[in-house]
């Protein structure tokens, strides 16, 4: 066993307490994520996972059970934990260079050591070149790798991300799933990934936490032991994207009956 990271022990969610529309989204989850772990949180549409993700990010309470960050419970955001979401959350007025340092910035970071974090990041995100662009003329999959050196900027402990890559076409999806590999092997960041791809869960993760529907638990793990890079044509491949495919369609009906019922 590695070092535990993030240790979430009965967790449960629930929005809107008591109120006419509220929800359960969480119940009983439970996951440890090892130091230098790549986990990938999978489950059907609205079943919680983005909820997960906030709440180990800190932006929002469990209702109960304990969450924990280095065996100290969360008490809010923090700069040990870099967040990249779906949609491009760049400065529109700021170059990249200056949208990367951001954080840098704020903490007081000296001018000199800003340049030297913002060239070694630009160089693993390979942006060189669009150092002074602006987000508005970088296609989505630069603003995404844009977003991606901002949130390691600080050398955070975790990289939480959330559908980072669903609004990239497939192509330029491949080619960020196999530059997030080669920033994973660089820099060993614990990483949670929530994706609804079970493709991208399998090119990317050690383990993938499969979801229920909601509430939210932790329906089974799937330990990925394939060395990388990973083909989707490999059978080793194939019979994991079955068994996981096989058991989130599971709970994929059960959200839609749940839906109908309601
Ligand atoms: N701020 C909120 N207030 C009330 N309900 C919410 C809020 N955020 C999410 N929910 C509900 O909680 C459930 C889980 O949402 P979410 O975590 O976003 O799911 P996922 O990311 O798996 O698609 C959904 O039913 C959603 O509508
Ligand atoms: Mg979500």
């Amino acid at each position: 066993m590695g070092e535990v990271k993030i240790s979430a022990s009965g967790i449960r969610k629930v929005y809107n307490s008591g109120g006419a529309n509220e929800v359960l989204a969480i119940e009983d989850l439970n996951l440890d994520v090892e130091k230098g772990e790549f986990v990938s949180l999978l489950g059907p549409s609205g079943c919680g996972k983005s909820t997960f993700l906030f709440m180990v990010g800190g932006f929002e309470k469990p209702s109960g059970g304990s969450l924990t960050l280095n065996g100290d419970p969360i008490r809010g955001p923090g700069a040990n934990r870099g967040i990249v979401f779906q949609e491009y959350v760049l400065f529109p007025w700021q170059r990249v260079s200056a949208n990367i340092a951001y954080g840098l910035k704020i903490a007081g970071v000296s001018r000199a050591e800003q340049e030297k974090r913002i060239a070694e990041l630009i160089a693993m995100i390979g942006l060189q070149g669009f150092e002074d662009a602006y987000p508005e003329s970088l296609s989505g999959g630069m603003k995404q790798r844009v977003a991606i050196a901002r949130a390691l900027a600080y050398d955070p402990e975790i990289l939480l991300m959330d559908e980072p890559f669903g609004a990239l076409d497939a192509q330029t999806r491949s080619r960020m799933i196999a530059d997030l590999i080669r920033i994973h092997e660089a820099t060993h960041k614990t990483t949670l990934f929530v994706t609804h791809s079970v493709e991208e869960a399998i090119l990317l993760s050690d383990r993938v936490a499969l979801f229920t529907a909601r509430p939210a638990r932790i329906k089974e793990i799937f330990e990925i032991d394939m060395p990388h890079p990973r083909s989707v044509t490999d059978d080793v491949f194939v019979a994991y994207e079955k068994a996981i495919l096989d058991s989130l369609e599971e709970e994929v009906s059960k959200t839609i009956s749940a839906e109908r019922a309601s």
